[in-house]
C-alpha cells in the first residue's frame, strides 16, 4: 500500500466523527464523506502503521441515505461535517455511536432512546468568524485559509444579517484591524464582540451595525447594553459575552424539561459546571437549597444576577473549579446532583468525591459520549443507568448531547 494508490472498497461502519470505515487487506481505511453500504473508489492520502486515510473519488453504489447538502460551502468549510447524511441517518448515527462507545469503554450494552430533534437549520445562537483583509468566515479544515461564507445555514437569521453588515464594513474600511468576530443572539437581540478594531472606525462600525443591542471591542463596551437576555422555559437569563450559554436554545429547553422531569421535589440539590445558572435556577424551583459550582467568573456573576432576575434566593453560587470545591458537598445530604462538564468530561478526583457525596440521583449532561462513558466507569459500582436520552443539539455536525439519568443502588 502507498499514498496515492486508488482502490475500490465497501464502507462497513462509521467512526465517532462520521467518517466511513473500509477494510482492505486487513488495513483500516477512514474515508470522510462516505456512507455505510456505499461502494466507493478512493485514493489513499495518508498511510500510518495501523490505518490509512483516503479521499473519495467516485461513488459506485450510492446509499439511499445520502442527501444533497443545503449549504454551498459545505465541502470547503470546517463547520458542519455530516450534512451529506439524511436527517434519519444523522439521528441513527448519533444513537448508535452512544451505544457503541458504552460497549467499547464500559463493556455494557446500554439501551439508548431515540435522539430527540427539534430543528436542523438556523439553530445556532452564537458563532465566531475569523477575519483577514476583506474575508470573513471559517477556517478550511486543517488550514489557516478563511472560507468567505456569505451565510451560515445553521446560524440564526439575525447572525447572518449581522455578518452581511460586517462584510460590507470590512470591504469599505480596509484598515479595520478586525481579526475575530463573535456574534451572539438572544431572542431578537444581537451582541457583537470584536477581538480588535481600529479605534478610528468605532463610530462607523456602530453606525453600520445600526440595530444591534451591544458591541464590545475586547472588554470595552463601545455601544449599547452589557448583556443580552434569553428565555428558557419560564426562566430569563442575562448573558454577557464571556459566559457559556447553550447554543441551540430550542433544543436546550426540551433537554432541561426532560432533565427536570426526572427530578422529584428535593431538599438539597447540586449543579456542577453551572455556567450562567440555567440548570441551578430550574432546580431551585423544585428544591429548598441548591449549591452550584462554576469556574468562570463572568458566568458566576451572570448566574447570581439571573437568580435575582427570576425572583429566587435559594442558590449558593460558588466560584472555583469543581475538583477544588466538591468536597464541601460531602456533608450536605445532596438528593440530586446534576453535572454538565465541558467536552473533556469531569475528572477522577471529582468523580471519586461523588462516591462519598452519594446523591440518590445523578443527572449527567454531556456533549461527548466518550468522556461520559469513561466517567461512568468510575462511579458504576454505586450507580445504575436508569435512562439515556440523546438530544440533537448540533444538527449537521457529528456532535450529540446526551442526558444520562443514574440511580444509586
Ligand atoms: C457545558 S458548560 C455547562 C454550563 C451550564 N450547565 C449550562 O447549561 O449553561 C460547562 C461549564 O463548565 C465550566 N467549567 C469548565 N471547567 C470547569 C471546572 N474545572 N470547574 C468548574 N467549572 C468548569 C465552563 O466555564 C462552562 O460554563
Amino acid at each position: 500500500m502507498e499514498v496515492g494508490k486508488e482502490l475500490q472498497v465497501r464502507i462497513e461502519r462509521f467512526t465517532n466523527e462520521g467518517y466511513g470505515v473500509a477494510l482492505y487487506d486487513g488495513l483500516v481505511i477512514f474515508v470522510p464523506d462516505a456512507l455505510v453500504g456505499e461502494e466507493v473508489r478512493i485514493k489513499i492520502t495518508e498511510l500510518k502503521k495501523n490505518y490509512a486515510v483516503a479521499s473519495l473519488l467516485e461513488i459506485i453504489k450510492i446509499s439511499n441515505d445520502r442527501t444533497i447538502p443545503i449549504c454551498p460551502f459545505y465541502d470547503k468549510c470546517g463547520g458542519c461535517d455530516i450534512m451529506h447524511m439524511s436527517k434519519d441517518l444523522q439521528l441513527n448515527f448519533k444513537k448508535v455511536k452512544i451505544h457503541d462507545v458504552f460497549k467499547k469503554v464500559c463493556n455494557l450494552d446500554v439501551d439508548v432512546n431515540d435522539v430527540c430533534s427539534f430543528n436542523s437549520s438556523n439553530y445556532r445562537n452564537k458563532v465566531v468568524f475569523r477575519v483577514e483583509g476583506n474575508r470573513i468566515g471559517f477556517y478550511e479544515p486543517k488550514s489557516n485559509t478563511i472560507i468567505d461564507v456569505r451565510e451560515c445555514m445553521i446560524c440564526d437569521d439575525l447572525i447572518n444579517e449581522t455578518l452581511f453588515k460586517i462584510r460590507d464594513f470590512i470591504n469599505y474600511y480596509t484598515s479595520h484591524g478586525i481579526e475575530e468576530v463573535m456574534i451572539r443572539v438572544a431572542r431578537e437581540e444581537v451582541m457583537v464582540y470584536l477581538s480588535s478594531l481600529n479605534k478610528r472606525w468605532y463610530p462607523y462600525f456602530i453606525k453600520r451595525l445600526n440595530n444591534v443591542a451591544s458591541i464590545y471591542v475586547r472588554d470595552e463596551l463601545i455601544y449599547g447594553v452589557d448583556s443580552i437576555n434569553q428565555k428558557i422555559n419560564d426562566l430569563v437569563f442575562d448573558i454577557s459575552p464571556k459566559s457559556f450559554f447553550q447554543i441551540n436554545p430550542k433544543t436546550a429547553e426540551k433537554m432541561f424539561e426532560y432533565a427536570l422531569k426526572n427530578i422529584e421535589d428535593q431538599n438539597v440539590c447540586a449543579d456542577l459546571y453551572s455556567g450562567t445558572g440555567t440548570i441551578a435556577l430550574s432546580l431551585a424551583k423544585k428544591s429548598r437549597r441548591v449549591i452550584a459550582i462554576e469556574s468562570n467568573e463572568s458566568a458566576v456573576e451572570d448566574a447570581k444576577e439571573n437568580m435575582v432576575l427570576n425572583g429566587l434566593d435559594n442558590i449558593e453560587f460558588k466560584l472555583g473549579r469543581v475538583e477544588d470545591l466538591i468536597d464541601e458537598l460531602i456533608e450536605l445530604n445532596i438528593d440530586t446532583l446534576v453535572l454538565d462538564p465541558p467536552r473533556t468530561g469531569s475528572d477522577k478526583r471529582s468523580l471519586r468525591a461523588l462516591l462519598k457525596i452519594k446523591p440518590k440521583n445523578i443527572i449527567y449532561i454531556s456533549c461527548n459520549p466518550v468522556t461520559l462513558a469513561r466517567d461512568y466507569n468510575v462511579i458504576r459500582n454505586l450507580y445504575d443507568i436508569k435512562d439515556i436520552q440523546p438530544f440533537d443539539m448540533f444538527p449537521n455536525t457529528h456532535h450529540v448531547e446526551t442526558v444520562m439519568v443514574l440511580e444509586r443502588r
